[in-house]
């Protein structure tokens, strides 16, 4: 007998035109804005940061003063996430963390900077802009440059990106007004082993789901077997691909061997003018 803890997730299908990734050669601010408006599940832009410059940022990541080990996970980080604690935790760890964090990312032809200035000219035609999120005037962290190393079926567990959104310990922070638009994610690809795909399923989970699981302020995890039934994409990742993708959906990355690094920050809209970035 299947015990109910594991009956299916239950959730948001979205259509199968919907549920697709745009593949691209160069970098183009529309199929971004595609994903950010919810027209599109994401896009990978294949091979746009030079070998040059992913070799900088990962020498500079690896020896950054500010190189942390996740506690209890086969992972590093140079940043600080919002996911899981209270606003002010991650605000003091953003102020502490900040220049090591630019340290990596302030390189000759850094994604980072690239990426945010072609989407604000993009952005400016319609009156809009990108910057940071904001709470009592200070900022999120610019970036979170992590890297996985874990084998098994999943280096990072099945999740999803909208439940951090709405943690009461945050309320008053703008990311939480990203729910009434699409909450995304964006990943830069620095360093990459082999495997490391990324996985998305066609689910947007409800509220009752997330209950069952005792995970309604986190999105973290879902057991895979929850998830059968649902389709499923893959998407191969290759170091110097760029991507962005609706986190609403359920996603993990599987088995990584190696070092899978990025340069990642979750971003969506907060009004018709503001697209708001954050770890
Ligand atoms: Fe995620």
């Amino acid at each position: 007998m299947v015990s109910s803890t594991l009956a299916p997730v239950t959730g948001v299908r979205m259509d199968p035109h919907f549920f697709r990734f745009d593949e691209r050669s160069e970098f183009d601010p529309e199929p971004v804005l595609d994903v950010l408006q919810g027209r599109r599940l994401g896009v990978i832009f294949r091979d746009v940061i030079p070998p040059a410059v992913r070799e900088d940022m990962t020498a500079r990541f690896w020896n950054s003063p500010g190189l942390t080990r996740r506690t209890g996970e086969p992972s590093y980080h140079v940043g600080a996430y919002h996911w899981n604690k209270p606003i002010d935790t991650y605000l003091a760890e953003t102020g502490k963390v900040v220049q090591d964090v630019m340290g990596v990312l302030d390189v000759a032809d850094s994604p980072w900077h690239w990426f945010r200035d072609r989407m604000n000219t993009r952005l400016s035609r319609d009156g809009a802009r990108l910057r940071l999120a904001e709470m009592n005037g200070e900022t999120a962290c610019p970036a979170l440059v992590r890297a996985w190393h874990k084998e098994g079926e999943y280096a990072l567990e099945p999740h999803e990106d909208e439940a951090q959104c709405r943690d009461p310990r945050q309320a008053g922070f703008e990311v939480q007004q990203v729910l009434r638009y699409e909450v995304c994610a964006t990943n830069m690809c620095i360093e990459h082993g082999s495997g490391g795909r990324l996985v998305l399923w066609n689910l947007r989970p409800d509220d009752e789901s997330r209950r069952r699981f005792g995970i309604e302020h986190s999105g973290f995890s879902y057991p895979p077997e929850t998830l059968d039934g649902f389709d499923r994409l893959t998407v191969d990742i290759r170091p110097g691909d760029v991507y962005v993708f609706n986190g609403r959906h359920v996603h993990a990355v599987d088995a990584t061997i190696g070092n899978r690094t990025a340069v990642s920050f979750l971003l969506g809209f907060i009004d018709d003018e503001t697209v708001v970035t954050w770890t």
